[in-house]
């Protein structure tokens, strides 16, 4: 999957499109886009924690400001996040693979092909072409690493724009179960609770990615257009065929591992430079528990990456289920604690899912 140079790169902002989203993340004043090209500005905000550097950014020490700053009171100290983040140990982040679910069902085709459609829309839309990036990295990698090479600011164009949609489906599907359940007078049998947390992780991504870097109004608009539509879309779908949505959003996380993987990859062969010493900022520490020394944008990514592996089993798992009448594997306590079972930390990956006949 990785194994070329621009297969790993290989990602390209088609030239108008991208002048469009790079244009949407400059920053609003003249004095914070000193200097770059793209006026793509990047940390207005960002206090990296130890080197008291501000990595990633253009702007000088006197324009910064806080994108979203923290709110001092008088009585309270801290807030906690409401769902803590499991702990990841680095062996456990590293075991994280890419890997694809085959279709089994007419719903599991309907579901691939939605993903396939979205992803060819967003590539369009964002310029990135892999496949023809390797098809030219094959008779001129130097051309192709030029022409269609990913660099810091486009792979956090997608970034943000992805966190922002990817935040939606555990919303929806867990609102439509909730409403379901004092509708119908029924227990949900624990399946809200994942939902609801699977879609406050991927806004934590997108806060995280958002400390880094700071979207212009075109981004904004963007963003706002696609979740008008796509809360919309995934309601319907969901009251009709939740089965279908849950291994939509498998399939949807699959692109995502693969996403991250890439950027992961970049980073080790040295194509992108100023995420090299970049340190992650202090939400993203506090909510991964990120430990001293594993605190870099690599680090950042390696968890990132694992959060979304792990909606990639979560959903093609929940997608195997009986909708209505199966515990949530995720919240369930096992008879027989010697197999391995679904867990919500990374103890027993599966990365295409677990089988109803495995765990119910
Ligand atoms: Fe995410
Ligand atoms: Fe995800």
């Amino acid at each position: 999957m990785i194994s070329t140079r621009v297969a790993t790169s290989g990602s390209v902002v088609s030239k108008r499109a991208s002048a469009q989203l790079l244009k949407s993340f400059s920053g609003l004043t003249s004095a914070n886009t000193v200097g770059l090209r793209s006026s793509f500005v990047l940390v207005h905000q960002y206090q990296p924690i130890a080197s008291g550097r501000r990595n990633f950014s253009n702007s000088s020490n006197v324009n910064i400001k806080e994108f979203f700053p923290k709110r001092d009171t008088e009585k309270v100290r801290r807030t906690e996040a409401a769902w803590p983040h499991p702990v990841y140990t680095p062996e456990q982040m590293n075991s994280v693979v890419v890997a694809h679910r085959e279709t089994k069902t007419m719903s599991d085709k309907v579901a691939l092909i939605a993903v396939k459609v979205l992803r060819y829309g967003l590539d369009l839309a964002t310029g990135y072409k892999h496949d023809k990036a390797v098809a030219l990295n094959k008779k001129d990698p130097a051309a192709a690493t030029q022409k269609y090479a990913m660099n810091e600011q486009k792979y956090m164009i997608r970034n943000v724009f992805l966190e922002s949609v990817a935040g939606v489906p555990g919303m929806v599907a867990g609102m439509i179960r909730h409403l379901h359940s004092m509708r119908r007078m029924k227990r949900d049998n624990g399946w809200i609770e994942t939902l609801l947390e699977e879609s406050f992780n991927e806004r934590m991504h997108l806060l995280t990615f958002l400390k880094m870097s700071e979207p212009g109004p075109f981004m904004r608009l963007m963003v706002l257009g696609a979740q008008g539509v796509w809360f919309n879309a995934l309601f319907f779908a969901y009251l009709v065929s939740p089965r279908t949505v849950h291994r939509f959003v498998g399939y949807l996380e699959e692109e995502a591992v693969i996403t991250y993987t890439r950027q992961i990859a970049d980073i080790d062969a040295g194509r992108l430079p100023k995420w090299e010493n970049l340190e992650a900022p202090e939400i993203a520490i506090d909510y991964w528990k990120m430990p001293e020394g594993h605190r870099s944008m690599r680090d950042l990514l390696l968890y990132i990456r694992a959060d979304e592996s792990k909606h990639r089993e979560v959903n093609h798992t929940l997608g195997n289920l009986k909708q209505k009448e199966d515990p949530n594997p995720y919240k369930s306590e096992y008879k027989d604690l010697t197999k391995p079972h679904p867990t919500k930390g990374l103890e027993h990956l599966r990365p295409v899912g677990w089988e109803r006949e495995e765990i119910i």
